[in-house]
């Protein structure tokens, strides 16, 4: 695992004068990252969404952080090498946690196929107090393939995208995820129920 160098000198943490609880106590939720992973077309981003909303019609403050999106704009200049997913999933990951910080119920629909990439974001949430919650967006890659949403998976059996997650590049299932999610065989609604419950279960939705 590839962990970012402390490379400025000379700085200091300046301490908030308001606490993290009185944001939650604000808000009447706790911030957290619920962090889904899979493969492409696999329904993260569906997912991330419809949960958003429903959240959001309950009252809540939710907000999505989506991979092909954040590659529009901060991680315009990352690729697709092993590199490069690591970087695009270490910047996502501390803004994720400054979100979460803030107290928003922050979604991050990306593939992130390696497993030490996820465990060093779920690492400093847990440094920071901050809940994190893996989420296994769980689709064969039969079924991703065939859904093909953006027509990608044809571009890389034909060659045309080189290092493609689940043709020629790894993808990594998680061994902890606290939800996985059974995308071929549910809604995108029932996948945001479930969501929701365990958001519920763990008292998330209250400050
Ligand atoms: S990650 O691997 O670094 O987490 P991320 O979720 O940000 O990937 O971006 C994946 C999206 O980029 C896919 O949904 C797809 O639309 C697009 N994409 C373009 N090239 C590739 C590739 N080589 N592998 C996977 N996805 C790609």
């Amino acid at each position: 695992m590839k962990l970012a160098k402390q490379v400025a000198t000379n700085i200091t943490w300046h301490e908030g004068h308001v606490e993290r609880a009185d944001r939650f106590k604000l808000l009447k939720q706790k911030g957290a990252t619920i962090w889904l992973t899979g493969l492409s077309g696999s329904g993260k981003s569906t997912v991330a969404f419809t949960a958003e909303h429903a959240l959001i019609e309950q009252g809540h403050f939710a907000y999505v952080l989506d991979g092909d999106n954040v590659r529009h704009g901060l991680n315009k200049n990352l690729g697709f090498s092993p590199e490069d997913r690591n970087e695009n999933i270490r910047r996502i990951g501390e803004v994720a946690k400054l979100f979460a910080d803030a107290g928003v119920l922050t979604f991050t629909s990306f593939i992130s196929p390696y497993r030490a990439d996820r465990d060093q974001v779920r690492d400093i949430h847990e440094q920071a107090g901050l809940t994190f919650i893996e989420i296994f967006v769980n689709a064969p890659l039969e079924v991703c393939e065939q859904r093909d949403p953006k027509g990608l998976y044809k571009k890389a059996r034909a060659g045309e995208i080189p290092e493609f997650t689940g043709i020629s590049a790894p993808y990594e299932e998680p061994l902890k995820a606290e939800i996985v999610l059974d995308v071929a065989n549910h809604s995108p609604q029932e996948c945001a129920a479930q969501i929701i419950d365990y958001l519920t279960q763990h008292n998330l939705l209250t400050a």
